[in-house]
């Protein structure tokens, strides 16, 4: 293996080795901040909740994906063989990592295919980067028989990185060539940084019909930037971004004329209820996955989704909400910090 290769499989293995040692659990989430009213006499059954949901043309029975994580290193690779296995074995939705390794070392690209070796039948998500060409698109797309591309924009994790991109002006019209030439789905995705009102019109004008605000509040591609080097310049930054729930009102306009996704610090099936709530149509977990994965197993992580699921119908029954549309327009209560925000951004 060349020096190159060795390098990028090892930031690969890193991201993960970090993610998993993040300790999340004392952050306080803003999905805390937002509050379900409780109905004490539901007018239906459990057996009557229908989660089914729609990500344009790609129909998914539960609103629920395993969000991008990795690909490009031996470890990584069963990593991804793992997680396939409980996208197959569960019918939700997975993306890969980003693909730009196996792009530039055709050699490096099993640890990617093995997803739809492990899962032929399942709705499989490719990766890039922003910068990426429609050519590279369209071979990360084939390399994995893609249902779905995803272009994640992760400014601020480039910019902590000192080998990191500086260069984005391109990002834009790149993403509308994308989006206009390839035949698939095309998300745009953000990192765990979440997105602005700005940055959905942005995407709106180019032409963009699905994006994953990907919140703060899990995952944290600015801790971890600055956690794998030894001069931590930049961990001052470690709050930066717009958390998911943030992010889902700052999109709250948008929801007519796209499909909106939500993840970023998903933890409880109460936490994607409420994304559903604010709007999202379906919503992605990555680290809590990883863990499972990597920790428990794949049939502990098979029966995790599982009881996620059934407690997400649990949760409609105490909101007296039995589908997505009626999720939607189920009462919600933010705590002031929230509303603070939403009346100095005039979102509503
Ligand atoms: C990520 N994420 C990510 N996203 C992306 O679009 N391409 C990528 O290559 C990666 N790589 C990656 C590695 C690891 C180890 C993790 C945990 C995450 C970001 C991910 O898709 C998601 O946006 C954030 O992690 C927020 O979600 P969680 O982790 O809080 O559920």
């Amino acid at each position: 293996m060349n020096r190159e290769i060795d390098l990028r499989s090892q930031r690969k293995d890193e991201h993960v080795r970090h993610a998993l040692n993040q300790n999340i659990d004392g952050i306080d989430s803003d999905f805390n901040h937002v509050h379900f009213v409780h109905h004490s006499i539901p007018s239906f059954n459990m057996e009557e909740v229908d989660l089914s949901t729609r990500i344009g043309p790609l129909e998914i029975s539960q609103p629920l994906y395993i969000n991008a994580m990795t690909g490009g290193s031996e470890w990584t690779r069963t990593i991804n063989g793992k997680l396939a296995e409980v996208a197959n074995a569960t019918g939700v939705p997975m993306a890969v990592g980003s693909m730009h390794v196996a792009l530039k070392h055709p050699e490096l690209a099993d640890s990617f295919t093995i997803v739809r070796s492990r899962n032929p039948n399942g709705l499989i998500f490719a990766n890039v980067g922003a910068d990426v060409s429609l050519e590279g698109a369209e071979r990360a797309i084939e390399m994995i028989d893609a249902d779905a591309l995803q272009i994640h924009i992760n400014a601020p994790q480039e910019l902590i990185m000192p080998e990191g991109d500086r260069n984005f002006n391109i990002w834009r019209s790149n993403i509308e060539n994308i989006v206009q030439h390839v035949k698939v789905p095309v998300i745009v995705k953000e990192v765990g940084f979440g997105m602005s009102r700005e940055t959905l019109q942005i995407l709106k004008d180019i032409g963009v019909k699905y994006a994953d605000v990907s919140g703060r509040g899990g995952t944290n591609f600015a801790s971890i930037e600055n956690t794998r080097r030894e001069n931590k310049d930049m961990d001052y930054l470690k709050n930066w971004g717009l958390s998911t729930a943030i992010s889902l009102l700052e999109a709250e306009s948008f929801v007519d004329d796209m499909s909106i996704l939500a993840s970023g610090g998903v933890r409880t099936p109460l936490d994607a209820m409420k994304c559903l709530a604010l709007g999202a149509k379906a919503v992605g977990m990555s680290r809590t996955m990883l863990e499972k994965v990597e920790y428990n197993g794949v049939e502990s992580a098979i029966e995790y989704i599982h009881q996620f699921r059934r407690q997400m119908d649990k949760i409609s029954v105490m909101i007296n909400a039995k589908s997505m549309e009626e999720i939607t327009r189920s009462s919600i209560v933010f705590s002031p910090e929230i509303l603070s925000w939403q009346k100095q951004r005039s979102l509503h």
